[in-house]
């Protein structure tokens, strides 16, 4: 039998070496393991003497118990580092920012829109819509602006046929209600109009808004009330509001609504070209001859109407200059608002 204390050294050199449980566990496996050095050795001790045998056998299971020992010393080690370096390396830094998707917004004229929406819902009157490819007869000739009329010439018509327009205002909205529902009535109609126009100020595509009351005894005194309390909310309860005789088809008497210029207060600036005054919106008691070309007998009715333009509202309100902008579709004017 071999000198017992140089398997010791031999299996603690090797065991020195070695650093990953695996390579731990092998070197487990090559000394006691079923047929490992152990075993063999213990096998060969049958040639022995008896005495011999015992002696040896003792010590081969000294060597067995400090192997086992060292052994699971070293594993233990070894895991506990090889766990260290795995935690390590897959550690999250929740500290960091995250990833975010920027939120959508609304759109300036559409916030503008529901603001106006809701507003005129307060005061009891109901949405209503119509077509933007509207016929001619609603978009001009029961509005009491026949074929030959030069108030056509007011507005640069899109036209698709001879009798189909893109509409240029809400107001064919006003007859399509009015051949459709009974009065007493009390509605908007918000929606895209089209003017073959563009400059700094003009675009093919805006949004108005038309507004409609019709009654029995619907005056002039409540269109100013309904407009001016409107004027007050969108704006603001201190804004001075004017009403000037104006001239539209559909409208007799007609009037322009100005309001108080909102950045000079009425000093006069650039913006309300000196004068003090910003135009908001046309309105105007319903003509009679609207109501009849409606089927509707003006004898028995009288009502009021007005529009007015989205975008602009938005620039007053919102301070902006150039009117391009609402449809340029940049983050970095829509994400302002
Ligand atoms: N439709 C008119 C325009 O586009 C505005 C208006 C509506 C005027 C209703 C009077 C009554 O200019």
């Amino acid at each position: 039998m071999e000198d017992p204390s140089r398997l010791t050294r031999e299996f603690l050199e090797e065991l020195g070496t070695k650093k990953t449980v695996g390579e731990i566990e092998e070197l487990r496996v090559k000394y006691l393991g079923k047929k490992g050095t152990v075993t063999e050795k213990l096998k060969s001790l049958a040639r022995l003497a008896p005495d011999e045998r015992r002696e040896a056998g003792r010590l081969l299971n000294d060597f067995k118990a400090l192997a086992e020992r060292e052994l699971a010393l070293k594993k233990e080690d070894a895991r506990r580092r090889e766990l260290a370096s795995k935690l390590a390396s897959e550690a999250i830094d929740v500290s960091l920012p995250g990833i975010f998707r920027r939120p959508g917004r609304l759109h300036p004229v559409t916030l503008v829109m529901s603001e106006i929406i809701r507003i005129f819902t307060g005061m009891g009157f109901t949405v209503e819509e119509g077509p933007e490819v509207e016929l001619d007869h609603y978009n001009f000739e029961a509005l009491n602006i026949p074929k030959e009329h030069p108030a056509r010439d007011m507005q640069d018509t899109f036209y698709i046929s001879s009798d189909i327009v893109l509409r240029t205002h809400t107001s064919p909205v006003q007859v399509r209600v009015l051949e459709k529902k009974k009065p007493p009535l009390r509605f908007i109609a918000p929606g895209k109009v089209y003017r073959c126009d563009a400059d700094v100020s003009h675009t093919p595509m805006f949004h108005q808004i038309e507004g409609m009351m019709v009654g029995e005894n619907v005056t002039f005194a409540n269109l100013k009330a309904v407009l001016e309390a409107f004027l007050h909310k969108v704006f603001s309860p201190q804004v001075p509001v004017r009403f000037r005789p104006s001239y539209f088809p559909f409208t007799e008497p007609s009037a322009e609504v100005d309001i108080g210029c909102i950045f000079c207060g009425g000093a006069g600036c650039g913006i309300c070209k000196g004068t003090g005054w910003i135009e908001i919106l046309g309105s105007g008691m319903v003509n009679p001859r609207v109501f009849e070309l409606a089927g509707l007998d003006p004898r028995n009715i009288s009502g009021f109407a007005f529009g007015m333009g989205m975008e602009r509202i938005a620039m007053l309100k919102y301070g902006i200059d150039d009117l391009r902008l609402f449809f340029e579709n940049d983050i970095r004017f829509l994400g302002q608002f």
